[in-house]
């Protein structure tokens, strides 16, 4: 049977990822693969409420820690789990990579007991008890949070992170770039500052230069 891929879409808010999620879903379905496409926070109905309350309702950063690894517990076990077991393609929009972004670098909260909550929540869920899960590609928009801002400020309503002074996005920069630097063999990071042509190139590269899918593969 197909191996299942398990592919998570990391960058600070305003770095236009989602548009290119689709595509990569079609270019793998074009290929003959079955696509999970999912969303953290969120994916589960539990952790669809979670998210609500994540997004609009005020807390402290613990409790923001808290509330992201539950609902990543919830998906990991009802959605992504199941689908690489049966061999799927999962394009997560954003994982743990961005706990660790968002609450570590950004608010500031202990990223060792974030890798404490990381461990305990992402293992015991596959065959091997031992495995903790991770994405196999991380694919990282990456982007002056100056441009992010400015490609923000044309967009709809933010909410409680995109609502964070430029400040705040420096430093989630930051942590991005430092969960980059500590696992290189995982990112691959985009220029997300180019135009989408070249942005949707780049995406497709990243996976033909990993054999994950065909140099000529469109959506
Ligand atoms: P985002 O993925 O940008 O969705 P949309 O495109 O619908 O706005 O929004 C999710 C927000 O949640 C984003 O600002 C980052 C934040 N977030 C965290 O703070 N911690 C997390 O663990 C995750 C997964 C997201």
């Amino acid at each position: 049977m197909t191996q299942g891929l398990f592919i998570s879409f990391e960058g600070i808010d305003g770095a236009g990822k989602s548009s290119h999620i689709e595509a990569l879903a079609q270019a793998f379905r074009n290929a003959g693969r079955t696509v999970t496409l999912t969303r953290e926070p969120g994916g589960t109905p539990l952790a669809e409420k979670l998210r609500a309350m994540l997004l609009h309702d005020s807390m402290d950063p613990l409790t923001e820690a808290l509330l992201a690894f539950a609902g990543r517990r919830d998906h990991l076990r009802c959605v992504i789990e199941p689908a690489l077991a049966r061999g799927e393609v999962v394009l997560c929009d954003r994982f743990t990579d961005a706990t660790f972004a968002y609450q570590g670098a950004g608010r500031g909260f202990d990223l060792q007991v974030l890798a404490y909550l990381e461990k305990l929540v992402q293992t015991g869920l596959a065959d091997d008890a031992t495995l903790l899960r991770n994405p196999d590609v991380t694919i990282w928009f990456d982007v002056p949070p100056k441009v992010a801002a400015e490609r923000l400020a044309a967009a709809r309503t933010p909410d409680r992170f995109e609502a964070q002074p430029e400040a705040f996005f420096e430093r989630v920069a930051g942590g991005y770039a430092d969960r980059a630097a500590a696992d290189p063999q995982r990112f691959a990071r985009i220029d997300s500052s180019q135009d989408r042509e070249s942005v949707a190139r780049q995406v497709m590269a990243a996976m033909a230069a990993r054999g994950l899918l065909p140099a000529e593969a469109r959506a």
